[in-house]
């Protein structure tokens, strides 16, 4: 079996939001969230935007790259955290715009680690069952800027729109598969660090909800950030070391780009320098679900990575859900 990556995309609004911007909404400073987060700017999706319609602008250029036609894609496999819809899902309308009528849609909820986990949901399918599961879209798309508090300055300057995914395929031959070695984790003991209150059937929506700021993202910021660096370093050891693969071997380290200090301090505990970590967090900020995919595709066009080339993923946000990927390009 080679389950091979045959196409990458990605897509981010037009419209930017820099630091100074911000200042006009929060008490925030630019050189504030440079010095602690490194974000300078990130995009904001129009009102015509939506989860579903950057993730399909995504897609076109990974099916434009790969030469496979929508059509014929066997699943679809999108995270987010910001549904067009809280159902139908969001893969069922990727599915409709691309008339892959035989796909099956599916939409997964991982927060922050929604690519990996997608990628881990799309690739076992494929290994599962090799005669269902040929062509597998993967994708990441989040608007997190309908989430975002922007009267609260803890939350609103991490956070951007954007989506990123990747096409999977199985050319049925002995070529070995793209994904090596994976290790996902959750703990659901930690909602009161990282959530969204209401609008689920927990607190559904209610004028009081809507008037206590219920439905956005509510994070404890500094409690979040040790346990993201201690969660992606071990992860990240756990993978390499079931796969016999030092950091030494690995070209690219493409970490989930929540704050650069994090990705600064796992990569220092793991042992890479900085010229193997790849950071789009300074354009983009947080894209939640969007932002390992999206990264992947940079640094693929970028040539960054070249075919062959060995990356490690890891992940890290809301549930808690976390974890480490390593792939061949
Ligand atoms: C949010 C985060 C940038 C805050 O940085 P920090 O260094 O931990 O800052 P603190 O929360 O300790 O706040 C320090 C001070 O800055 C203030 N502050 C918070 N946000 C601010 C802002 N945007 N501008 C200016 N000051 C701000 C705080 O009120 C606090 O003031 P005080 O000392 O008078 O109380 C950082 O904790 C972080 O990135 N955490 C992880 C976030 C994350 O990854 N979330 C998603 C997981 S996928």
């Amino acid at each position: 079996m080679g389950i091979r990556i045959v196409g990458t995309g990605s897509y981010v609004p037009a419209t930017i939001r820099t630091n100074a911007d911000l200042e006009k909404l929060v008490d925030t400073n630019d050189e504030w969230i440079r010095t602690r987060t490194g974000i300078e700017e990130r995009r904001i999706a129009g009102a015509d935007e939506t989860s579903s319609t950057m993730a399909i602008q995504a897609v076109e250029r990974a099916l434009a790259q790969s030469g496979i036609e929508g059509q014929d894609l066997d699943a679809i496999v999108l995270a987010t955290i910001t549904p067009d819809h809280i159902f139908p899902n969001t893969a069922a309308l990727i599915q409709h715009h691309f008339q892959c009528k035989k796909a099956f849609c599916f939409d997964l909820s991982a927060a922050c680690a929604g690519f990996v986990s997608a990628m881990e949901t799309g690739f076992s399918m494929m290994k599962a069952f090799p005669e269902k599961y040929r062509r597998v879209l993967i994708c990441g798309s989040d608007k997190l800027s309908v989430i975002v508090d922007w009267t609260d300055r803890n939350t609103c300057i991490l956070f951007g729109d954007g989506a990123g995914c990747v096409l999977l395929e199985n050319d049925g031959t002995d070529t070995p598969d793209c994904l090596l070695t994976s290790r996902l984790f959750a703990d659901g003991g930690y909602t009161d660090v990282l959530q969204i209150p209401a609008g689920g059937s927990f607190m559904p929506a209610s004028e009081e909800s809507v008037r206590n700021h219920k439905h956005f993202i509510y994070m404890e910021g500094r409690e979040t950030f040790k346990l993201a660096v201690n969660a992606m370093v071990s992860a990240s050891e756990e993978v390499l070391a079931k796969a016999g693969v030092t950091t030494d071997q690995i070209a690219l380290v493409i970490p989930h780009q929540a704050n650069l200090r994090i990705i600064q301090a796992v990569a220092k505990r793991l042992g890479v320098g900085d010229d193997r970590v790849y950071c789009n967090i300074q354009r983009y900020g947080n894209t939640s679900s969007a932002s390992i995919g999206l990264a992947l595709d940079e640094a693929c066009r970028t040539g960054r990575l070249k075919r062959g080339d060995l990356v490690l993923f890891t992940t890290f946000g809301g549930g808690l859900a976390w974890g480490a990927m390593l792939i061949r390009y």
